[in-house]
């Protein structure tokens, strides 16, 4: 096997790994997702929207105060209760009080950006494809 097909592999293996539940579930429409992957949804949302603001120069003044809350989301495999997990979600808010505090806010964004990066490279590289486009 070559390099380029193992990598795909891997990335094909970690999608899997994502949406195991929606996969064995009767239908699309009746995957619940999780408190976690509900919030990582807005987190997207938010992010994008954050990006193009920063672009136009503006100044970004609403972090969702719900972000904070993300060390307590329940996941779908309880990936919330381990430790690796907690000890990496600081990195996520310390980027976004940075940005609350109106200091350097592209910096900010960037590290909140690299903090996505930082988790998802253990859990479920996936939604990388997603994060490396914010
Ligand atoms: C501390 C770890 C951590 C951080 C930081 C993190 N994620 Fe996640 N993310 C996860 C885990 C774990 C899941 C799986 C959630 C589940 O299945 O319940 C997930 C799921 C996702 C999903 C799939 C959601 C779905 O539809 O099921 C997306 C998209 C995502 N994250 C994007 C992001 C973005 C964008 C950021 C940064 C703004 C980010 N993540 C930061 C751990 C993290």
């Amino acid at each position: 096997m070559n390099l380029k097909l193992i990598t795909t592999l891997l990335i094909i293996s970690g999608i899997f790994a994502c949406t195991k539940q929606s996969q064995s579930s009767d239908s699309a429409e009746m995957y619940e997702p999780s408190e976690l992957s509900q919030m990582m949804r807005d987190m997207v949302t938010w992010s994008k929207e954050t990006k193009l603001l920063l672009l136009k120069g503006e100044v970004i003044d609403d972090v969702p105060n719900q972000f904070y809350e993300l060390a307590s989301q329940k996941a779908t495999r309880d990936e919330h209760k381990d430790a690796a997990f907690q000890g990496m979600v600081p990195e996520y808010l310390e980027a976004l009080k940075g940005i609350d505090r109106k200091d350097s806010q592209q910096y900010y964004y960037d590290a909140s950006i690299q903090a996505c990066k930082t988790c998802h490279a253990v859990y479920c590289g996936g939604p990388l494809s997603i994060i490396n486009q914010l």
